[in-house]
This record gives C-alpha cells, sequence and structure tokens, in this order.
C-alpha cells in the first residue's frame, strides 16, 4: 500500500544509479564484488572504532550475534521490551528464552535499574543470562553507560540493537560500539537503506571473523566444500552494498533532515497542548529517524488512534509506537521485569510521517489536519 505521505521513505539522491549500474557491469550481484568491501570500509571509518560485517538483515545480524556469543537451547537472553519483533525473534530461532525487561520514561529504552533486577532475580533462580539485547529505538539513544557498567558488574555481554540509530551518539561516540556487538538495518523504512541488509560491528577480530565464515555458509577454505560447522546465507550481496554506500555518503545530509522535521513538528505541535515529544538528554544526539508523540487524552482531548484514522482519511500514514513485546500473544508465556511504562506509550503514542523529503507544507497539512480532532464536529 502507498500513501500520499508515508512515514518514512527513502531518497535516492546521490551515486546510487552509478554505483548499481557499476556492480550490474562487474557481473557481480551476489555475496563477491567490490562494493561489499567497500560498504564494510566506509561504515567502519564512519564509526570510528569497529568494523563492520556487512549482512543481508538486521535479524540475521541479531541472530549472528546470539550465535557467536554461544547462546543456545534452553539459555536465557534479557530484551528490552519496548521495540520490534526482531530483536526478540533470534532469541527464540535459538530455542532460547527471552527475559523482557520494561522501559524508563526519559528515553523510552531499557531501564538500567530493572534490567539490574532481572539479572539479579535470574541469578536468584540459577540461571545466568547469556546476553544482554539493549534498543536505541526510534533513533534515541538508551543509557549505554549504565546498562555497560551492569553487564560489566555480572559479567553478561550486550548486543546493541542500533538498527533504528545509525547516526546516533552518546557523547560523541556512535550508538553501536557501546556493547560487545552491535548491529544495524539498512531496510527499506529506515534512515538510509540497502534495500533490504544490515550489518553487524564489533572491535573484537576473532568474532568478525567468526562472523564473516557463518554468514557465508560456514565454507572451509578449500578446493571443494566442506563444512565443520552449520553455517548461514546472510551475507550482503554486491547490489545492496552498492546502494548502501551510495546512501552512506548522504548519512549526514538525512540525519540533519530528518532532525529538521523533527523540530518543525515540535514548533508546529506547540500550541496543540498534551502532545509530548521524546527528547534527547543533553549528551545524547538522536538520528530522529521517525518522529514521535504521546497523546495525554486528558488534556489534548483527542487519541492517538482518533489521530491516526483522521489522517489515513488523507492518505497519510502514521503507527502505534511498537506494540511491546510481553504483550504480544506469541510471547505472553515469557518472564516480564517492570511496570507499565512500555504500555503507557504503546496506548498514547503515535509515529507521524518523517521522510527526509518531507516539506514544510506537508508537516502543516498533517498537523491541521490533528487539530481538526480535537473538535468533536469530526466524529
Ligand atoms: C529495533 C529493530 N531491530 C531489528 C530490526 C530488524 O531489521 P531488519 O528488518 O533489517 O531485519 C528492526 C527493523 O526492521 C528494528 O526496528
Amino acid at each position: 500500500m502507498s500513501y500520499k505521505l508515508p512515514l518514512s521513505f527513502p531518497v535516492f539522491e546521490g551515486n546510487e544509479q552509478k554505483y548499481s549500474s557499476k556492480a550490474i557491469q562487474s557481473g557481480h550481484l551476489a555475496t563477491r564484488g567490490e562494493f561489499i568491501e567497500k560498504f564494510e570500509s566506509a561504515l567502519s571509518r564512519r564509526l570510528g572504532s569497529h568494523e563492520a560485517v556487512a549482512l543481508n538483515s538486521g535479524t540475521s545480524a541479531l541472530h549472528l550475534a546470539l550465535v557467536l556469543l554461544g547462546v543456545e537451547s534452553g539459555d536465557e537472553v534479557i530484551c528490552q521490551s519496548f521495540t520490534f519483533c526482531a530483536s526478540a525473534n533470534p532469541i527464540v530461532y535459538l530455542g532460547a528464552t527471552p527475559i523482557f525487561v520494561d522501559s524508563e520514561k526519559d528515553t523510552w529504552n531499557m531501564s538500567p535499574e530493572l534490567l539490574e533486577d532481572a539479572i539479579l532475580d535470574r541469578l536468584n533462580e540459577g540461571k545466568k543470562p547469556k546476553a544482554i539485547i539493549a534498543v536505541h529505538l526510534f533513533g534515541m539513544p538508551a543509557k549505554m553507560k549504565e546498562i555497560m557498567d551492569i553487564s560489566k558488574r555480572y559479567g553478561v555481554p550486550v548486543i546493541e540493537d542500533a538498527a533504528e540509530a545509525i547516526g546516533s551518539k552518546i557523547g560523541g561516540r556512535a550508538c553501536g560500539t557501546f556493547g560487545t556487538i552491535g548491529i544495524f538495518s539498512f531496510n527499506g523504512n529506515k534512515i538510509m537503506t540497502s534495500g533490504g541488509g544490515g550489518a553487524l560491528i564489533s572491535n573484537d577480530t576473532r568474532l568478525l571473523q567468526k562472523a564473516r565464515y557463518l554468514s557465508t555458509q560456514a565454507r572451509e577454505d578449500l578446493p571443494y566444500y566442506q563444512h565443520l560447522e552449520i553455517g548461514y546465507n546472510y551475507r550482503m550481496n554486491n547490489m545492496a552494498a552498492a546502494i548502501g554506500l551510495a546512501q552512506l555518503e548522504l548519512l549526514d545530509h538525512f540525519i540533519e533532515r530528518r532532525r529538521d522535521v523533527n523540530m518543525r513538528y515540535r514548533d508546529l505541535l506547540s500550541t496543540m497542548s498534551g502532545i509530548s515529544f521524546l527528547n534527547e538528554r543533553s549528551e545524547a544526539f538522536s538520528n530522529y529517524w521517525l518522529t514521535t508523540i504521546c497523546i495525554d487524552p486528558e488534556i489534548a482531548d483527542t487519541t492517538n488512534d482518533k489521530l491516526r484514522v483522521r489522517l489515513l482519511k488523507e492518505d497519510i500514514e502514521t503507527r502505534f509506537l511498537w506494540k511491546p513485546l510481553h504483550l504480544q500473544p506469541v510471547f505472553q508465556k515469557m518472564p516480564f521485569y517492570g511496570g507499565n511504562v512500555a504500555r503507557d506509550l504503546f496506548n498514547s503514542g503515535l509515529c507521524l510521517p518523517s521522510s527526509v523529503n518531507l516539506s514544510l507544507d506537508n508537516q502543516r497539512e498533517i498537523v491541521d489536519l490533528m487539530r481538526t480532532t480535537l473538535t468533536k464536529q469530526l466524529y
């Protein structure tokens, strides 16, 4: 389904055509070809300290990350509840159990206090969690310093799910580079895309080598096919890498535009009471992949669903915030630590159209329509 104003639509304003034509001319469209390495090097340079392995999705990157950390059937992995299902599904692929932790109000990400409670309780039950998956949701950095302190205190490694947060930073340091392993997604709706794609990053050479090996079917370096381990077909292809490289060259520009979109919403919505935004704390820098708001129905005289339906009538896409995973039927039997933060965000929040090419006039139209739901005559 296509909308007049979609939530997040890609733009191709740089070298995408040029690089993809070059990939076609080279004949290498699969998992060999110059753009895969070029994309990885450019991504590593951008991150500063870490090396990247380009993969075919953020989900496969998370799956590989868990495999690399030795997660097996019967293990437990702590995961932020307020996130997309792909953060937790790979735990289940491995026969392990997700242990969900609630968010905190100021970042909407994993609460460090509840994380520690969860670890202590699992230890009490005689089970040491094998890993922690912390997410930088909607591009907003999680409290990585606090989370890493807890990780070190209890010896549980962190996988940073930065699928939505490429370019976001804490104290100038890139999100994704705090944990043992970080992952990104370059899916079509993200701030930069390779069509479909992802990356796994680390500064542990051994883990990176193993990621390359496992992502290409665990092939031994022999003149015939020999396998000592079960591998995966998870490598990024050269065509995706060509597009990804061109998009990466534009990342700063995309972030600037998404941040402009966010600032303009703040300005345009400042006269509507009962609407609040997710704000950066002092050391955090968000890529503002999506602009998200919360609506207090008592004050605003409207709800997230009324706004969604009104905008949909004009072919404008909005979406509820992620439904917390501990409330998903498929995960309902999994342990959960926390209260109602993620639940309340889901009940009151909305993602607004945030594409790079959204104009001021588009945003004025959106906000004017939002205003019409404040009076009862339309309902
Ligand atoms: C938080 C989060 N984690 C993981 C993923 C998975 O990424 P992909 O769609 O590339 O598999 C996504 C996005 O889709 C996401 O938003």
